[in-house]
């Protein structure tokens, strides 16, 4: 396994950000040792969602790790590789403040459906069905967006400069979104 370096905007080969990425068509070693890299990259950031082109690939693979109950303390995590993602139900809609492992420093408020179903492929090459609701549909739909070449930026009704306090605590100071592209059509 190795810790893979992450594509941070504003990097010389951030353009892999903006490009939708291909599908995935051979579920074999290569796969399975880019997922285990991602994991661990994942964990090392820490974050709880990756998608390959924030690791220089422009592959529709993506990896989330978050408690399989996030009310409860203590609850196990659960790990989820989705390959060739795509939303087939989505209802409901809120407002949240996310951030991304590319853009370190930043915070968006975006507004994500509440609801989600996704249909994707496992490491086999299996198709799988996940359901999911409030924090965990908003990584699916933050992740599935970073495979169009979508950044939270792109969808924020506003954008915040994290700034850490001398209490240690994080403050969210607004800016201005410059980093604001059009969505593609496919994901509108
Ligand atoms: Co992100």
């Amino acid at each position: 396994m190795a810790l893979l370096p992450i594509v941070k905007i504003g990097d010389a080969d951030d353009a892999v950000l903006r490009t939708p990425a291909a599908r995935v068509r051979d579920f074999g070693p290569d796969l399975h040792r880019l997922l285990d890299d991602m994991v661990e990259t994942l964990r090392d950031a820490p974050g709880v969602g990756l998608a390959a082109p924030q690791i220089g690939l422009a592959l529709r693979v993506a990896v989330i790790e978050y408690p399989e109950d996030d009310e409860e303390e203590g609850s196990p995590m659960r790990l989820y590789e989705i390959i060739n993602p795509e939303i087939i139900k989505a209802r409901g809609s809120e407002e949240g403040q996310e951030g991304c492992l590319s853009m370190p420093g930043l915070a968006a408020d975006v507004q994500r459906a509440t609801h989600v179903v996704v249909r994707a492929q496992d490491r086999h090459g299996r198709e799988v069905r996940i359901k999911a609701y409030d924090w965990l549909a908003r990584i699916f739909q933050h992740e599935i967006d970073h495979l169009l070449g979508v950044l939270m930026t792109d969808r924020a009704d506003e954008v915040y400069r994290t700034v850490r306090t001398e209490e240690g605590t994080y403050e969210a100071v607004p800016i201005e979104n410059t980093l604001r592209r059009p969505l593609p059509l496919a994901s509108t």
